[in-house]
């Protein structure tokens, strides 16, 4: 984890690495200021982002369980190389069951240069032989995720064609955020766009009001939106802003009172505290020729109000 220079002294104080109960490396970063986050090497997923006041901002189930592969029901797991079950893999690709490992020697990214203020890691996850025999391209999936000193959470992503034809995939960082009750939740930034709904078979529909509420099952595929997304949580006074780049969709999940109720890893009642925003890339898919390199960029940051 160490880097030579200034800004790698302070990054090697905030970066620690333990290991989850089932022995699995857990990457824990802490900025000066207090804020965390803490990212599993089960499936690149981040499972913790915390304000400098020790407030959790994702959610995690209560009866998530947490033992490989099963990806843990909260956090922000990571759909690759598929989103849904539209396609030959399983549900949302096997990304988030698989191990990464730590990127030790990782290239420059060239964009965002990290700055003296950030604390970050880098995970890589490459195809093993059994993935390659379910999906046949080899592939480097670069993941850094890093807290900002106003305690950002962002993630860039880079996935490098290694093949000597090309592949295409879909992607999307599955985040479970943490709210207080989904009735006085809204979401601004989707208003007017098409989306795909999941509940009637993918049809495609047009937003039609001022800002996304809830009160029912909303499983759906908002395309091409705006680089930025809000999600007002009124009664908490909070508002979580995500800001992306090469991820033009956005996938709105909240399963209600029903599926709760069918999933052997969520709460009955936990879908009041939960929503799902994602930034993704579902519709069109990514394509990379041999030897070509696609960059991702989610940053997620809060606002308290009053
Ligand atoms: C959403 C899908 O993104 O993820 C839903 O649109 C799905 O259909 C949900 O139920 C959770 O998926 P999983 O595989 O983590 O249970």
């Amino acid at each position: 984890m160490n880097r030579s220079g200034t800004a790698d002294l302070r990054a090697a104080t905030a970066v620690e690495v333990t290991k989850d109960r089932n022995g699995v490396d857990q990457v824990v970063l802490r900025n000066r200021r207090g804020s965390s986050a803490r990212v599993s090497l089960h499936g690149g997923q981040v499972l913790s982002w915390r304000t400098d006041q020790g407030e959790e901002l994702l959610f995690t189930s209560s009866k998530a369980i947490f033992k490989p592969p099963n990806p843990v029901r909260g956090g922000i797991p990571i759909c690759f190389p598929q989103f849904g079950n539209c396609g030959s893999l399983e549900q949302h690709g096997f990304a988030r069951k698989k191990i990464w490992v730590i990127d030790q020697n990782p290239p420059p990214f060239l964009q965002h240069n990290d700055s003296n203020d950030k604390v970050y890691t880098d995970l890589l996850l490459e195809p093993s032989e059994e993935d390659l025999k379910i999906w046949p391209h080899s592939f480097e999936f670069r993941l850094r995720v890093c807290l900002t000193v106003e305690g950002n959470l962002t993630m860039i992503s880079r996935i490098r064609n290694i093949n000597c034809k090309p592949f295409s995939f879909s992607i999307a960082f599955h985040t479970y955020f943490s709210i207080s009750d989904i009735s006085e939740v809204r979401v601004e930034g989707l208003e007017t766009l098409d989306y795909l709904d999941n509940l009637f078979q993918r049809e495609r529909f047009t937003e039609q009001g001022d800002a996304l509420t809830f009160e029912s099952e909303v499983d759906r595929v908002y395309l091409s939106s705006s680089d930025v997304i809000a999600v007002f949580d009124h009664e908490q006074k909070r508002t979580f802003t995500i800001r992306k780049e090469g991820l033009p969709d956005v996938v709105v999940w909240n399963p209600w009172e029903k599926k709760s109720k069918s999933m052997v890893d969520f709460g009955d009642e936990e879908y009041k505290q939960m929503l799902c925003v994602d930034g993704a890339a579902i519709e069109k898919q990514i394509t990379l020729k041999p030897g070509e390199e696609w960059t991702g960029r989610l940053e997620l940051s809060v606002v308290h109000s009053g």
